[in-house]
């Protein structure tokens, strides 16, 4: 039932399994519907794989194994460049697709491709830099070595709210590595990542290197099991909700394997009484706005000294209520959909709960139906004051377009309330006082720290949480270890 996007290249409109460099359909021949975020109708279907489906892709990976990690490094990396090139080149088509199966508008969509694009291109470089060590001898007649060595088989799943960036940034450093990869995307946006799988074929990238199989959401966990129990897969690479993540922990102990989680966030996103409000506000535009509001990184709890409290509440409402919302395809549009109804009744639920609590709406609020389209995922751009911890809203990630604004007084009353989450990934704070920006930076516990900066993610920079936000970094050189083994070697008789 595929019918055509209006693609420059039709061919990226992949329909298939991609193992072992074959484009294949599930064993069973089953598929399953994508549908259009913003309304829920299918306009395309790919493979509704099975744990049969996810060996087969793991067979090919590990054949491929030996072959790949005993290339040069300068080798690999070469087919890398030539990966991020044709990207690159395909940005339109890339962007179209993300957008129709994401709903994030085309200038955004655009954005990610070359923010996913930019990772594979550090990869690449990074590849021919993944040094070992020299230690000093404690005896004589000894040299002390260490080398670092390819994971082995890397299984990746990643989400749906950056369908290129997130699997650009878990498959790169694998390959780099040395490592041989099986993929599965998110149900809801499998046609972005199979497009970039046939650029890495045409890129050069050999058969059986990178394997990627679709699956529905009720089909995904057989996928994901058949890789936990399979001894042969070395690393899990995850993105997306805490719960699985701890379920993918678990499940993955009888076989040992190396994980990198990067799980959910609720970032807090302070501003002191000694803030630039103005820049303040734009940083808070960039992070809460980006994806509308859909991003693990995106702040969730808008701390706001007493002093500045009215102020800023009023210039991020005008901001806020001029956001233009709407269909991707129309490049007037600033905010998207949501991805899908339990997306939107997430979001229209944390701002009932609130509202019933005793928050007050300055803008927004409510879903947004577009006349004719009763089944719209739209949700209108929304501040909300005098929100406190006794709120979903402060307790659990949003993910969707609502400004929560909480007030404090004093440094040490909000560090507390910042970190009174179990969650870790990101955190923003606004000051000019330099004693308190290393202090706040400094007591803050997340993995990431935005200092008067609401723009943080860049490949060249470590991503990653701590507590139930997970563990492991993607990007810089921490994102290249990770995929690696640390091996000493020690060679006596000298
Ligand atoms: C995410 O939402 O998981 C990633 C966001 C980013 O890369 O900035």
């Amino acid at each position: 039932m595929t019918k055509l996007l209006t693609l420059t290249r039709a061919d990226l409109l992949c329909s298939a399994n991609y193992i072992g460099g074959a484009w294949l359909p599930a064993a069973s021949g089953a598929r399953y519907a994508v549908e259009d975020p913003a309304s829920g109708a299918a306009f395309a279907d790919v493979p509704d794989s099975a744990a049969d489906d996810a060996r087969l892709a793991a067979d090919h990976a590990y054949a491929a194994f030996d072959g790949w990690r005993a290339r040069s490094a300068r080798d690999r990396a070469g087919l890398l460049k030539r990966w991020h090139a044709l990207i690159v080149a395909n940005t339109d088509d890339l962007a179209r697709l993300i957008s129709r199966e994401q709903g994030k508008p085309l200038a955004e969509a655009r954005a990610e491709v070359a923010y996913g694009a930019s990772y594979v291109e550090w990869f690449a470089e990074e590849a021919v830099r993944a040094y070992g060590d020299m230690i000093p001898e404690p005896a004589r007649g000894k040299k002390l070595m260490v080398v670092k060595e390819p994971a082995g088989v890397v299984a990746a799943i990643t989400p749906w709210n950056f369908p290129l960036a997130m699997i650009a940034r878990k498959i790169a450093p694998a390959l780099a590595a040395g490592c041989t990869v099986v993929a599965k995307p998110a149900e809801d946006t499998p046609l972005t990542a199979l497009a970039l799988v046939q650029l890495a074929h045409e890129a050069g990238i050999p058969p059986g290197v990178l394997n990627m199989v679709t699956a529905s959401r009720a089909s995904t966990p057989g996928v994901a099991d058949a890789w936990l129990q399979d001894p042969r897969v070395r690393k899990i690479t995850f993105t997306g909700s805490t719960a699985v993540g701890k379920s993918l922990a678990r499940d993955s102990a009888g076989t040992l394997k190396k994980l990198s989680l990067e799980l959910g966030g609720n970032a807090p996103f302070i501003v002191f009484d000694d803030a630039d409000l103005d820049a303040a506000v734009n940083g808070l535009m960039a992070a809460k706005f980006r994806n509308g509001g859909q991003t693990c990184v995106s702040p969730n709890r808008v701390y706001v000294h007493d002093s500045v409290y009215p102020a800023f509440a009023a210039r991020l409402a005008q901001r806020v209520a001029a956001l233009a919302v709407g269909p991707a395809s129309d490049p007037a549009s600033q905010i998207g959909p949501l991805i899908n109804s339990r997306a939107l009744d997430k979001v229209a639920g944390h701002v009932a709960d609130a509202v019933e609590r005793g928050a007050g709406v300055l803008c927004g609020g409510a879903p947004l139906r577009r006349p004719g389209d009763d089944r719209a995922r739209y949700y209108a751009p929304t501040v909300l004051t005098d929100a406190d911890h006794g709120m979903r809203l402060a307790q659990e990630e949003t993910f969707g377009p609502v400004v929560a604004l909480f007030r404090f007084h004093s440094e040490d009353e909000v560090v507390a309330l910042a970190n009174d989450t179990p969650f870790g990934l990101a955190a923003y704070f606004y000051a000019r006082d330099i004693a308190r920006v290393w202090r706040v930076a400094d007591r803050l516990e997340t993995g990431i720290v935005g200092i008067n900066e609401g723009a943080l993610a860049a490949e060249a920079a470590p991503f990653g949480g701590i507590k139930d936000s997970g563990y492991g970094r993607e990007g810089s050189r921490y994102g290249l270890d990770d995929y690696m083994h640390t091996k000493y070697l020690c060679m006596g008789g000298l």
